[in-house]
């Protein structure tokens, strides 16, 4: 059962909101804050030599408003839902440091997935235990999770990515819900986070953001570095029921979303903006399908993950059909050398021996691309080439 007191670690849960004067005024001649009002001494937007809004509630709102919007619930979500982080790579951190105890408590992950939980967990010295996707289908295996979670109530947090990185496949709705719906029902007390940041790459109303007040041990995080296209903002949003988002917001630098940050994203998250947005993750799709069947067309490549991000999981393969790590590592490394196309060695992670992960990009770029792998797939194999090192 759900009780914040036995999940957040006992320094946050006593923390005092960090509070200024600019939460009371933020008119009249303001010198409260050790800012130099004699202002930035080059051409830059006139308000920097100001500390930025902590709160961002227009923005909030306008977040809250496209989520809701995209699929409706009895709870909705309010700005009181979110907390904005540096990145959702930010989020994942926070959501460390303020639930999971040191050299404690552990963090559970589902590889093949995105190696920056192991890092965080890392920074943070918690340990992170794992219980593999099913590798047939890059999907979570719901009651091997449930059954860990029950058997290490020292578990404290478990990342769930939907759509999968590098997998590139979404999780199916339901095994995210037997996940939730499960620990629900358990005395095992910590936080389910599903990190959303291709969510958008997937048919409208496939987030689970709308479900965090309902589900009160539910963390969404999304990002404004894929389908916004805003990766240089740095900007993640978490979704989580007040009594964890309050936390977060306790705990948070309250600046660290910066004023330039905060007015790219209220461009981004316009009515107009966010149709945009959606129409060009469209041509993301298409073009990703113009990319597979170019691919399949060429023996000793295939496509082994899902359709649900802005990228694909290929594998190569040597003349006998398997897996060809030192074959993917050499395409991998002459690509980005000699043909001057980098792409991503995922070779090294469970379930994807060989692999390289690809991003889909504009047309001609596929193009180049599709024509590069072609000829690099079908040419002479280096003899020096060993996987993991350069040659
Ligand atoms: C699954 C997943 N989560 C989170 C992130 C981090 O995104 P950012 O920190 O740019 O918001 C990435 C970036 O590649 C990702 O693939």
């Amino acid at each position: 059962m759900f009780d914040i007191t036995k999940i957040a670690r006992p320094n946050i849960l006593t923390l005092e909101p960090y509070r200024c004067a600019r939460d009371d005024f933020q008119e009249g001649v303001l010198l409260d804050a050790n800012e130099n009002t004699y202002g930035p001494s080059f051409n830059c937007s006139k308000d920097l030599n100001r500390y930025p809004d902590p709160h961002l509630v227009p923005l909030k709102q306008r977040l809250c408003d496209f989520r809701n919007g995209e699929r409706a619930t009895d709870q909705p979500l309010k700005p009181s839902n979110i907390c904005l982080s540096v990145g959702s790579d930010g989020g994942i951190d926070m959501l460390i440091r303020c639930f999971v105890k040191p050299s404690v408590e552990k963090v559970l992950v589902c590889p093949p997935t995105y190696p920056m939980y192991d890092t965080c967990c890392s920074v943070n010295d918690v340990e992170m235990v794992e219980e593999p996707l099913d590798l047939e289908n890059f999907q979570i295996r719901p009651k091997a999770i449930l059954r860990r979670l029950s058997e290490d109530h020292s578990i404290k947090l478990v990342f769930i990515t939907s759509p999968g990185n590098p997998t590139g496949t979404k999780i199916k709705e339901e095994l995210i819900m037997e996940v939730i719906e499960g620990v629900e029902r358990m005395s095992w007390n910590g936080l389910i986070v599903v990190d959303e940041a291709y969510i958008d790459f997937c048919p409208e109303g496939s987030s689970f953001a709308v479900f965090v007040n309902k589900h009160k041990n539910l963390v969404v995080l999304q990002t404004f570095s894929k389908s916004f296209a805003l990766a240089g903002i740095r900007l993640g949003i978490s979704y989580s029921a007040d009594e964890v988002s309050n936390l977060l917001n306790i705990a948070r630098d309250p600046y660290s979303t910066n004023r330039e940050t905060a007015t790219a994203a209220m461009g981004a998250t316009s009515k107009k903006a966010i149709d945009l947005m959606k129409l060009k993750c469209r041509k993301v799709n298409e073009q990703k399908k113009i990319v597979l069947e170019r691919l399949k067309g060429i023996k000793g490549v295939r496509n082994i993950g899902g359709m649900d991000g802005n990228f694909i999981l290929i594998q190569i393969l040597n003349d006998e059909g398997e897996p060809d790590g030192k074959r993917a590592y050499e395409i991998y490394w002459k690509m980005a050398t000699e043909r001057k196309v980098v792409v991503r060695y995922r070779g090294g992670e469970m379930g994807c021996e060989g692999c390289l992960r690809v991003t889909i990009g504009r047309s001609e770029e596929n193009e180049r691309l599709v024509g590069e792998l072609k000829e690099l797939v079908s040419g002479p194999r280096s003899q020096k080439c060993r996987e993991g090192e350069p040659f």
